[in-house]
């Protein structure tokens, strides 16, 4: 087990390191740029698939069991002299960061080269409704930049690189946008629980949310989830409207606080086909009122939720989190700067999912599991996840 102090990966509070392209937990995979120089990454004229087979330990792997072609052991004698690396083979294409070059696997985003190629304010890029553990969901635009010859501002969490592609991510336009989507975003929508990053962003972008007026009174329970789409009501003027409204608090494993919602629909894909394939939840309504919902806004006991908690993983507002980790913080009883984050391996089944044990006063307060680990991708089943409340009964030692 291994024991860290602050917040993990994943989490309202954390923000996770993004795995570089081609790593698969932290080691780099093969790069056919590497070693032969050509560009684009393809084999050199006359070099066979061969040559650009990782060699092991021993540096004389050159082909491996996938290559039928190949000659020399089979691959009795070869595996057992050692791990075949088998790493995909992937062209390059040149990007212009802010005028300076660097080549990237042609399957990279615009915030994949930032991350891995880009300087630590390029890699600073914003997101809210990115993860490393995720397809782009390109909703929030908080990550824009400008791209030569394109009219608008690009997403970069989700626009694929292309050779000679020109970048800028410091210009008035990019940080004015930005602004504004971080500055709508905290007129309407309670982000004092969302991550550091996302505070730091604010104040470096200037964020006043305060220069709509104040926030309007809060809706009351249910009454947002009742509003027909396309009837959203005229503001009176004085005040900001928000989604300010009551937690749902359903059951017994976690709480939904949509007041601080900020719709980047990162829950709904990590129910769906990003992670669980259960489709419990999904958006409802239109323009400001359109809202994370159950079908037919059932509570969740009645829903098809399996308390998997994913969606909670994912929520990088606190709008969903854990039962324990909400009524702490309404005791006043959250200590986010003493926590320790404690790594240990599930011990529910044989599947061997990381947990990441979130620990607060001597007492768990959260689990999660690493974006990068290859058994999870972040990702855990209600055992995992809620399945500690029995390690704080265990009598004293
Ligand atoms: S707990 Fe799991 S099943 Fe339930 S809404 Fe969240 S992701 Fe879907
Ligand atoms: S509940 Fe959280 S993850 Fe879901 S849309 Fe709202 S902010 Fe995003
Ligand atoms: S982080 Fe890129 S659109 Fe949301």
């Amino acid at each position: 087990m291994t024991t860290t102090s602050g917040k993990g990966p994943m989490g309202p509070g954390g923000g996770s390191r993004a795995p570089r392209a081609g790593e698969v937990d932290g080691a780099p995979e093969a790069d056919a740029s590497s070693g032969d120089g050509t560009p684009g990454g393809g084999p050199g004229a006359g070099e066979g698939v061969a040559a650009l087979h990782r060699t092991n330990g021993a540096g004389a792997v050159g082909v491996t069991v996938a290559d039928p072609a190949g000659s020399g052991p089979g691959p009795a004698e070869r595996l057992a002299g050692g791990p075949v690396m088998l790493g995909a083979i992937r062209r390059t294409v040149t990007v212009s960061l802010d005028g300076t070059e660097v080549r990237v696997p042609e399957d990279a985003t615009i915030l994949d080269a930032l991350h891995r190629e880009g300087s630590p304010a390029q890699a600073d890029t914003p997101t809210l409704c990115w993860a490393p553990n995720m397809d782009p969901i390109n909703a929030c635009r908080v990550c824009v930049v400008e791209v030569e010859g394109s009219r608008a501002l690009v997403p970069s969490c989700a626009r694929r690189c292309e050779d000679g592609m020109e970048v800028r991510t410091d210009t008035d336009k990019v940080r004015h946008s930005r602004r504004m989507v971080l500055e709508l975003l905290a007129s309407s929508v309670d982000m004092t629980q969302a991550s550091a990053d996302v505070a730091r962003w604010m104040t470096d972008y200037g964020v006043d949310p305060d220069r709509y007026g104040p926030p309007a009174p809060p809706a009351a329970a249910g009454e947002r989830d009742r509003r027909h789409a396309g009837h959203h009501p005229a503001p009176d003027g004085a005040t900001r409207a928000t989604v300010a409204q009551p937690v749902k608090i359903d059951n017994e494993l976690y709480v939904r606080d949509y007041s601080r919602c900020i719709m980047c629909y990162k829950c709904v894909n990590a129910c769906g086909t990003d992670a669980q394939f259960t489709f419990a939840i999904a958006a409802a309504g239109r323009g400001f009122d359109a809202r994370i919902a159950t079908e037919h806004d059932v509570e969740l006991p009645g829903s098809a939720c399996v308390y998997c908690g994913n969606c909670i993983g994912v929520c990088p507002t606190g709008a969903l989190k854990s039962v324990a980790e909400h009524d702490r913080r309404e005791a006043g009883d959250w200590h986010p700067d003493e926590e320790t984050v404690t790594t240990t391996i599930c011990s529910f089944c044989g599947v061997g999912c990381n947990l990441e044990l979130h620990v607060q006063r001597g007492e768990i307060v959260n689990v999660t599991s690493p974006a990068d680990h290859s058994v999870t991708h972040g990702h855990l089943c209600i055992k995992g996840r809620f399945g500690f409340r029995h390690v704080q009964n265990l009598p004293e030692a």
